[in-house]
């Protein structure tokens, strides 16, 4: 898929309004419910990511048009889906903290870290995923068409973030939350 047809697709992308929506929303949440649901992962919801859109609301916007977008081109969207919700899962205040190495070039370092602390080992092609998706702010490239699906997702959501148009996800982030609310049931 072009970037072009992508931004042009994107209303249907998050459209929950039909039977194949709603089968790709239930996909979604198996893929990552685990993960959406547990306590560490909820802490993002405190961080800001890009003022005033949460590190959680980034983190969970990325990863399902990640999840949808592995699947229109066949690849493995479970895992794909699953390293773009932890790309950002740093777990501190960027606009506070400060480490030796600017957190453009440390986060993603630190997101591996946690990913396989509070989850489970990665994928070599995950791992090159959350450590690329900085690309080409950090010279590091995607060495995966995976890799290069999360550095794109992640760059058109952070546009999103910055022009204030990611609210256009708002009522599906809703929605996943609710589901989420409900994941230990299911
Ligand atoms: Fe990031
Ligand atoms: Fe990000």
């Amino acid at each position: 898929m072009s970037a072009g047809a992508f931004i042009k697709e994107l209303p249907e992308l998050l459209n929950t309004d039909t039977d194949a929506q709603q089968q790709w929303l239930s996909g979604y949440i198996a893929a990552v419910g685990d993960i959406l649901s547990h306590p560490k992962y909820i802490q993002m919801k405190g961080f800001d990511h890009h003022k005033p859109v949460s590190c959680h609301f980034h983190s969970v916007f990325v990863s399902y048009l990640t999840y949808k977008i592995s699947l229109e081109l066949g690849l493995d969207a479970v895992e794909t889906a699953r390293a773009a919700a932890l790309h950002d899962f740093y777990l501190y205040d960027w606009y506070l903290t400060k480490h030796d190495e600017l957190h453009a070039w440390y986060h993603p370092k630190i997101a591996v870290i946690n990913a396989e602390t509070y989850f489970e080992k990665l994928s070599d092609t995950q791992t090159d995923m959350i450590l690329s998706h900085m690309w080409p702010l950090h010279p590091r490239p995607p060495r995966t068409r995976e890799g290069m699906v999360l550095t794109m997702v992640d760059k058109y959501c952070t546009s999103a973030d910055m022009l204030k148009l990611s609210r256009k996800f708002l009522p599906l982030y809703e929605i996943i939350n609710r589901e989420i609310d409900n994941y230990e049931s299911i």
